[in-house]
């Protein structure tokens, strides 16, 4: 059988990104996403920022005809002294579909004016905003003809809209082979005519205000998600022989719909807005944005979470990557209830490079760089750090200058490709790259410059054991080629975002989580040798790469019922997750140890049970409002939000744990009981009866009533209540404990629940004490 491999994901983890985006990593050393303010630039005397403004329509209802929405958000623009008239040429976008408002190129001061005039709601500066791949498909259950992917014919009529660098048209993994034309109410556009786009790709259009006219990718990101959600089958896909197999997306009969927003530099928050705009004007319906603020931000100044909202509002279902900031605990992006928030884990896959020690000791560890005229005899090995030169360690630029790595085998404590730079560049005959404590067993395979390996933290420190014990250490690298199989998958990636939910607590996030880690898909260019023309893939790692995973499923899911609201897949894809391996043993982290409820969510995707989940939890774009007024947002930034004017102290407003939601996050402090409702749609057998299954949870009491639900026909909706009594005080040290309930008859529908066992606000102390003793475990 041949094996299927997958393009897909970027994770702008500084780890992966150094290979590709020197450019990019020199400014963000220590944050991958990172977000500067764009420096204003001086016209006259006036320093301009490009400024979001959200603005209230004059009436309501209000004619959406282009040309009155236009008038009313000029009639906002200074005046130009000179003709008296509204400065037109400050406008940089006018928003139609996902929200009321624009962008506009504006002073501090001219912002201060604006604030007075009625019908204004906010404005922001924008931000920048950064970017967070060839045998998922079968990991994920996926095969030709068999299982999901017969069922819904491979998302056949589903439209993806892509956000991100743009694409590599002529790439055969957007090939329109076997693909049907567009549906007849797309009213999208290749801005670059035909070709390039074909039935596959169809739609193209570029949102980059420096560089007009160029949605084509000069990064490689944009071409690896498009073709992880849904690129075509392309045969004989590997990079250097590695990873051999049929590279094809989640979704390969889905339709390909472009915004080019962002550059190597990242995103301007006010060209993605007017991406995301665009795409739900023209009829996508499912969006993949593997991209995030760097910082924390709340829903109402989240231009991501704010144009997804209007997505929602329209029916477009919206996967967002949950951020490469792990393994810390509160780290995750893009976490509003109305997003598909993805979190990165590991395949089974591996492309082995096994170092050898002199006293056969072996680790194995991963590239794709395989040469295979490698001597296997032993070499020199040498620890640059040894004497406790800890920038020699890193084999940074410049690092090795005085020190002798002549044909030796050297142990670096750095980051990625340039790392193998400075030894290749030194005289070293190979390299091994250790991890740092906090990736852990989370290696990356990655296509250096030399002989390499990259081997665990641990493995790093017994290597440096052995150096320390030995007056001539030695070693080998032997390399293995790609191997399927690999126990212990999925593992959450070690970067991969984690959270609690900043932005709000009370909803469990991240939701899922996706293959992310060294995923091979289409790139740009070829990695092995930039001047051939063969098929280009490359393989790369981040929440980037696990995101498209899950647009591709949902345009699956859109297939199979295209009825259901983005709600209803969502949940769909939630409650049928796999919280488990394969021998029912739980899912790991990047240190070996169970990954808990903030690192997973529901848990691993399973394509072939998310199109047939039995219940769903249903939310219409309604229902948000009384979760956004309980958040104790102002009315004005709740209707920035909905779009719509709301005044909350007349909305019955509710806890965030209240919002009909697949998955249950909430604050049970001491002799508390706290009681919720939810309603479940049947979506699976007209007759069925489900029973509750409830998972302990150490010091806390769930019941459910009623316990059994009998449906009796299609759509039936039913309610249930669940009740948390927090027992006496847990003899347990954790500060949160963490279970589910299943509803059970032939389907099994799942809700994970995580406590946090106190009412105060001292989370922060407690899950950065969790880190610390995370990172003792992870020395061991
Ligand atoms: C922005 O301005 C600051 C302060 O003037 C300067 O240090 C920085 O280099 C500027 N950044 C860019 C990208 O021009
Ligand atoms: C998905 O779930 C089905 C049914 O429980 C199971 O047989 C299959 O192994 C799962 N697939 C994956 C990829 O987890
Ligand atoms: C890749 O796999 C295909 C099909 O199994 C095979 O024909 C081809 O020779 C392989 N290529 C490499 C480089 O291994
Ligand atoms: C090497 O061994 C010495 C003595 O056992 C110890 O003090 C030192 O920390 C070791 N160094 C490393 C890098 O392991
Ligand atoms: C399942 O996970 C456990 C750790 O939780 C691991 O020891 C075991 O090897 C895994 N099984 C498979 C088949 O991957
Ligand atoms: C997924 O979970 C189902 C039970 O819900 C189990 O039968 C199956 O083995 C699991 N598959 C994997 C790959 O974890
Ligand atoms: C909880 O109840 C117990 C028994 O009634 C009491 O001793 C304890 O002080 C209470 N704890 C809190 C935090 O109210
Ligand atoms: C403590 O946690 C363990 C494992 O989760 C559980 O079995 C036990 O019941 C808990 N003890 C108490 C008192 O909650
Ligand atoms: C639900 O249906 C089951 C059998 O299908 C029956 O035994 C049970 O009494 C019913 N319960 C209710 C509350 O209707």
């Amino acid at each position: 059988m041949s094996q299927t491999t997958m393009a897909c994901v970027l994770l702008f983890s500084f780890i992966f990104l150094l290979s590709f985006f020197s450019h990019f990593f020199q400014e963000t050393k220590a944050i991958p996403f990172q977000t500067t303010p764009i420096n204003a630039t001086k016209i006259g005397q006036k320093s301009l920022e490009t400024y979001i403004v959200h603005v209230s329509l004059p009436a309501d209802p209000y004619s959406s005809k282009l040309e009155d929405l236009e008038s009313w958000y000029y009639s906002f623009l200074p005046v130009n002294p000179t003709t008296g008239l509204n400065d037109a040429s400050r406008m940089v976008y006018s928003y139609r579909k996902v929200v009321s408002g624009f962008a506009a190129r504006l002073s501090a001061e001219e912002v201060k004016e604006m604030e007075e005039k009625k019908g204004f709601l906010s404005a922001r500066p924008e931000a920048l905003l950064a970017l967070q791949t060839t045998h998922s498909p079968d990991f994920l259950g996926l095969h030709k003809k068999v299982g999901g992917w017969s069922d819904a014919n491979q998302g056949k009529g589903v439209i993806i809209g892509v956000i991100d660098t743009g694409i590599t048209p002529d790439h055969p993994s957007f090939s329109d082979e076997d693909m049907p034309p567009p549906p007849p109410e797309w009213k999208g556009r290749c801005e670059y005519g035909n070709p390039p786009c074909n039935n596959k790709l169809i739609g193209l259009r570029s949102f980059i205000r420096d560089r007009p006219g160029l949605p084509f990718d000069e990064v490689g990101h944009g071409t690896h998600t498009a073709s992880t959600a849904a690129g075509n089958f392309v045969a004989n896909a590997n990079v250097y022989d590695n990873a051999n197999g049929t590279a094809v997306g989640m979704a390969p009969h889905a339709h390909l719909a472009i915004y080019s927003a962002c550059s190597r530099h990242g995103c301007r928050s006010a060209d993605v807005l007017a991406a995301i705009d665009a795409a739900v004007l023209e009829g996508v319906h499912v969006l993949s944005l593997s991209l995030g603020f760097d910082f924390p931000i709340s829903l109402f100044e989240d231009e991501i979470a704010i144009g997804a909202f209007g997505a929602i509002r329209n029916r477009v279902f919206v996967s967002c990557s949950a951020g490469n900031y792990g393994p810390l605990y509160q780290s995750l992006r893009n976490g509003a209830p109305w997003i598909l928030t993805v979190g990165a884990s590991t395949t089974d896959r591996d492309v082995r490079a096994t170092a050898v020690l002199g006293n056969n000791q072996e680790f194995d560890g991963q590239s794709f760089f395989q040469p295979k005229d490698f001597q296997t005899t032993l070499l020199p090995l040498v620890y640059p750090g040894m004497n406790g030169d800890q920038f020699a360690a890193t084999c940074e630029k410049g690092s090795l200058d005085n020190i002798d790595v002549k044909a030796k085998i050297v142990l670096c404590d750095g980051f990625g490709v340039e790392t193998g730079e400075t030894v290749r560049d030194a005289g070293g005959a190979a390299m091994i790259l250790m991890n740092q404590q906090s990736s852990g067993y989370t290696t990356s395979a990655e296509v250096h410059v030399l002989p390499a390996t990259q081997v665990s933290f641990a493995d790093g420190q017994a290597i440096k054991a052995y150096i320390n014990s030995t007056s001539t250490p030695k070693a080998t690298i032997q390399f293995k080629g790609t191997i399927i199989g690999v126990k212990d998958a999925p593992a959450v990636a070690a970067f991969s975002s984690r959270g609690p939910n900043h932005a709000s607590p009370g909803i469990l996030k991240p939701d899922i989580i996706g293959p992310g880690v060294n995923i091979l898909a289409a790139w740009s260019e070829s990695v092995e040798d930039k001047t051939t023309t063969k098929s280009n893939f490359n393989v790369i790692s981040g929440t980037s790469m696990a995101c498209p995973h899950l647009s591709g499923i949902a345009a699956l899911i859109k297939n199979a019922h295209p009825r259901w609201s983005p709600a209803a897949i969502k949940s769909a894809i939630m409650t049928t997750a796999n919280f488990t391996n394969v021998t029912s043993s739980p899912i790991i982290d990047e240190r070996r140890v169970p990954a808990d409820i903030f690192m997973i969510g529901a848990g691993q995707v399973n394509a072939s049970r998310a199109l047939d989940p039995g219940l769903v939890y249903d939310i219409q774009p309604n229902d948000y409002i009384p979760y956004l007024c309980g958040l104790g947002y102002s009315d004005q930034n709740v209707r920035t939000i909905v779009g719509k004017p709301v005044t909350c102290s007349t909305v019955s407003s509710i806890p965030e744990a209240q919002l009909n939601y697949p998955s249950f996050a909430i604050q049970l402090p001491q002799n508390t009981t706290q009681t919720y409702s939810r309603i479940v749609t049947n979506v699976g057998i007209a007759v069925s009866s489900y029973h509750v299954e409830i998972e302990e949870i150490p010091g806390v009491e769930v019941s459910v009533q009623p316990e059994v639900l009998n449906f009796t026909e299609l759509d039936q909706q039913m309610t249930y209540q669940i009740t948390f009594r927090r027992t006496t005080t847990s003899s347990n040290k954790s500060f949160f404990v963490q279970g589910a309930i299943t509803w059970i008859s032939e389907h099994r529908v799942r809700s994970a629940i995580a406590v946090l066992l106190a009412a105060d606000t001292s989370y922060d102390k407690e899950f950065i004490a969790l880190e610390q003793s995370e990172q003792v475990t992870n020395t061991v």
